[in-house]
């Protein structure tokens, strides 16, 4: 079957995949209300078009944390890729690469930043989980930036493993012919089968739950300068169930920033259409997650590239029929919110 957009690759995944790890991938917390609603929300929004603008040269570049990138479409940071594919981080690397956007490598990868490097040049973060070993945290980091990646995304909302009822019976846990890759070293790239999840009793034992705003981080690791960035995320539905939707969230978390820092979102992107709401919105990128496990279990690198290729396309098109020519064009008055004018309110 052709795919013609990035949410046939589930269905495809899910075909393929040992139901523990599709199960593992696909699921939000609990009741998976949020999980839904971080897709629905973006179908409450709709667009005010303008038209006879000449659209025949669209611009999507953009610069990110002072990086030049050929769209605001980047990867989230997802655990353990080598379960959806042999090459796993590798192919994700590369296609990130290959598209001229940034990957987010995750903590809990199945590949060390020292072999996504290797995969050869591309703007990467690193995805930070804090351990109780604030060892282990100071040389991840050290790690990370001598591997060359450029920003550390400090993940702030699992001080324990939000409740996925799937992976609870399922027994999850990581396959033993792969490990967490950058704690290989450290005697923590191994995952204990429990009687629950376990990756729930990992997070337990290692995670820092105490993390607070009084981050000694701020000594401990380099965040000297302070957060350079926001992700408005809800870590794909994973955690806290019933928070909004991401896309909900958005504006008043840019409306905090003041434009002091650029905030980005995460979460339910599917669409083209889904990324221009929130660039309208306020977000300076967006960044995906599911997708690209979906594809990668599919297709590999190929499928990463066409999931990046797709959402570009899709935007491209959005940006024209909408009349704008680069992102800047893109305004709060090129889309309708429930919280708008309740005349034309898309909840009707
Ligand atoms: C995640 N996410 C995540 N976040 C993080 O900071 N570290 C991690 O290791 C992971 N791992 C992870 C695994 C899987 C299977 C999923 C689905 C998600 C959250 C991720 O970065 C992002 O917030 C969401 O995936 C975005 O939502 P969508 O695009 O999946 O809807």
């Amino acid at each position: 079957m052709e795919i013609t957009n990035v949410s046939e690759y589930e269905a495809i995944a899910k075909e393929k995949l040992p139901k523990m790890v599709y199960d593992y991938y696909a699921s939000g917390a609990e009741d998976q209300w949020t999980l839904k609603e971080n897709r629905n929300a973006f179908s409450r929004i709709l667009f005010r078009p303008r038209i006879l603008i000449d659209v025949s040269k669209i611009d999507m570049t953009t610069t990110v944390l002072g990086f030049k990138l050929s769209m605001p479409i980047m990867i989230a940071p997802t655990a353990m890729q080598k379960m959806a594919h042999p090459e796993g981080e590798y192919a994700t690397a590369r296609a990130a690469s290959a598209a001229g956007t940034i990957m987010t490598l995750s903590s809990w990868a199945t590949s060390s930043v020292e072999e996504v490097a290797s995969t050869g040049p591309g703007i990467r973060f690193f995805q930070l989980y804090v351990y109780k070993d604030r060892n282990v945290v100071a040389q991840l980091v050290r790690r990370a930036e001598r591997a060359g990646f450029k920003a550390i995304a400090l993940t702030v909302d699992t001080p324990r493993l939000g409740r996925r009822e799937a992976d609870i019976k399922n027994r999850f846990v990581l396959p033993p012919f792969l490990t967490l890759k950058n704690f290989e070293g450290l005697n923590l790239g191994k995952m204990d089968k429990t009687s629950d999840s376990g990756l729930a009793s990992y997070v337990a034992g290692q995670i820092d739950r105490t993390l607070s705003w009084k981050l000694e981080l701020q000594k401990q690791i380099i965040v000297q300068a302070g957060a350079a960035g926001i992700i408005v995320s809800n870590h794909g539905a994973r955690q806290l169930d019933y928070v909004p939707a991401t896309i909900l969230a958005l504006e008043e978390v840019v409306k905090a920033a003041q434009g002091r820092v650029p905030v980005f979102l995460d979460g339910g992107v599917r669409r083209g259409t889904d990324v221009f709401k929130a660039l309208a919105l306020g977000a300076s990128g967006i960044f995906i997650g599911r997708p690209v496990l979906f594809s990668l279990a599919a297709e590999g690198e190929a499928g990463v590239r066409k999931v990046l290729q797709m959402l570009r396309d899709e935007f491209e098109l959005t940006m024209a029929l909408s009349g704008c020519r680069s992102l800047r064009e893109i305004t709060r008055d090129h889309i309708v919110t429930e919280w708008d004018h309740p005349h034309i309110s898309p909840r009707l």
